[in-house]
């Protein structure tokens, strides 16, 4: 097997002596590269974004950028990354670099005053700078076809940046910045590079002072490794590991990484369901779907931020069985079940039975989330409502999921189907199974709606915390249908 190595700014950078848990930031500044910054490892600032070669949507290999505070470096053994020192053009000996166009552009509207947070902007900026279908479609995105506030007349999605924060310039530099970058030149390396294929996901068996971080080519050997060491840490994004490592210090003996197994990195649309491989990220799903499960649709952008995303799982939103993920409640509505795998074979569940109590589920050790299947048709009237203080980048107080079959439309149409996803409000995301019974055969007008929220009011048995008090959490819920309602007839009930 081949030492462990990360070809970093083009040059191969051995792995050793990090140890598995060490992070890709920690990585990189041990090795000189301290333009990446720590601002509070743990995914929350992007001062420490990096980018990443990864499988491209809509060309061979994309340029991601991801936390790097969040990943394991053992993680990117054989991948290619690219720092913000990496982006500039070495001048000839004596003379300064070239600056990246991002970088230029940054440094010529005032986006850095500090400089703390810019590398990290710098990083985020480029991935968008070069995405493909920004390139592609460089006018405004809107549906009026002039552009709104979050996309720039280049083509460039503001959200890109959602996950980088700055205590300095006030972010309208930074956004003039975002705005003015053009295409990428032919010549650009990065560009070119996406062009050709994506770096092979590396075997890697990385052992340092007792603790090992594992990565196997199949899905079929890292199932025959986990039934052999049951006690191993399974990690795909690393988005929630990633926290637990550096905040509460966690440290697993035996970590094996499933993000880059190809048979769960499918997705396949069927004529009775479509199958969503569980270690595609959040950010593949939503290109790849491209809107065709609208309430997907809704839920990614209010999922984190786009770098989160960009390394985020479904298994790993699921795997955490957190009362508070985003995606169980939307995939309760869609009354979606989990392929579930181990070494003997698979198994197909419910995602309505899968949770059994708080952070508990019916997985057993050894069996891993291996993709989500959507039944089909689709119901067509969703919407998805995540209350949290925060209208980007935050975690749920409460999260409310409908998909409802309305026969005779949305003005007075009889209600023949309503699923309804509830998350934040019980030990584990569940189905709002009286809400729906009272829904369901009665015509959708404010009577039945206004007759329908207080039993939503009264699911589940939400809890005080510091994000949300019982009462508050109960409350939303009412308005949640009451607000669904006037979403679907523009008439709000009195
Ligand atoms: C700043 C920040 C913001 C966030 N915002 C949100 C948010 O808005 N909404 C939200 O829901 N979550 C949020 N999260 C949490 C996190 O991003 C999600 O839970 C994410 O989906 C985890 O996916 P991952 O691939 O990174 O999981 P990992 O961190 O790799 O793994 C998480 C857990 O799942 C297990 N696991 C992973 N894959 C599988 C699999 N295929 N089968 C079985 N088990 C598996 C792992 O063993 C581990 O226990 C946020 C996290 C951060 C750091
Ligand atoms: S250091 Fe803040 S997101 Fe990584
Ligand atoms: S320039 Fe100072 S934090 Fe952004």
């Amino acid at each position: 097997m081949v030492a462990a190595r990360i070809t970093v700014n083009g040059k191969e950078t051995p792995l050793a002596p990090a140890a598995p848990h060490t992070t890709v930031l920690d990585f990189l500044r041990d090795r000189g590269l301290t333009g990446t910054k720590e601002g509070c490892a743990e995914g929350e600032c992007g001062a420490c974004s990096v980018l990443v070669a990864r499988p491209g949507v809509n060309k061979p290999t994309d340029w991601v950028a991801v936390n790097a505070c969040l990943v394991p470096a053992a993680a990117l053994d054989g991948q290619e990354v690219i720092t913000s020192e990496g982006l500039a053009t070495p001048g000839a000996p004596g003379t300064p670099p070239e600056l990246h166009p991002v970088q230029e552009e940054m440094a010529v509207r005032g986006g850095s005053q500090c400089g703390y947070c810019t590398p990290g902007f710098i990083c985020s900026m480029a991935a968008e700078y070069y995405r493909p279908s920004r390139c592609a479609h460089p006018e405004p995105v809107d549906a009026a076809g002039s552009t709104d506030a979050e996309h720039g007349p280049n083509g460039f999605d503001l959200h890109a940046l959602s996950g980088n924060l700055c205590r300095c310039t006030g972010y309208r530099p930074i956004r003039d910045a975002a705005f003015a970058v053009g295409a990428p030149a032919d010549e650009d390396p990065l560009a070119r590079r996406r062009e050709q294929s994506p770096p092979a996901p590396a075997a890697t068996e990385y052992t340092r002072d007792g603790s090992t971080f594992l990565r196997r080519s199949t899905l079929a050997e890292t199932l025959r490794l986990l039934r052999e060491r049951p006690d191993a840490v399974v990690v795909a994004g690393s988005t929630d590991f990633g926290v637990e490592v550096n905040i509460r210090s966690r440290r697993a003996d035996c970590v094996v990484a499933v993000d880059r197994l190809s048979e769960m990195r499918e997705l396949r649309v069927a004529s009775d369901h479509i199958e969503i491989g569980a270690a595609l990220t959040l950010t593949e799903i939503e290109r790849r779907l491209d809107g065709s499960v609208p309430l997907l649709a809704e839920l990614f952008p209010q999922f984190a931020s786009r770098l989160i995303r960009n390394g985020a799982t479904l298994g790993g939103n699921l795997g955490t069985g957190s009362p508070i993920g985003d995606s169980p409640p939307v995939l309760l509505a869609l009354e979606a079940s989990v392929v579930l795998a181990d070494a003997d074979g698979e198994r197909e569940v419910p995602l309505a039975d899968y949770f059994t109590g708080y952070r508990q589920s019916v997985r057993r050790p050894g069996e891993l989330i291996r993709a989500v299947r959507v039944p089909l048709p689709l119901s067509q009237v969703t919407a998805f409502h995540k209350i949290a203080k925060r209208r980007f980048d935050d975690i749920s107080s409460v999260a409310v999921a409908f998909a409802l079959d309305i026969e005779g439309g949305a003005e007075g149409g009889i209600v023949r189907r309503a699923r309804i996803g509830l998350g934040g409000v019980a030990a584990t995301p569940i189905r709002s199974l009286a809400t729906e019974a009272a829904l369901e055969g009665k015509p959708w007008t404010a009577e039945t709606v206004e007759a329908a929220a207080p039993v939503l009011r009264a699911e589940g048995t939400p809890m005080n915390d510091h994000r949300a008090s019982a009462g508050y959490r109960s409350a939303m819920l009412g308005q949640s249908l009451l607000k669904l309602y006037a979403q679907t007839t523009e008439a709000v009930p009195s």
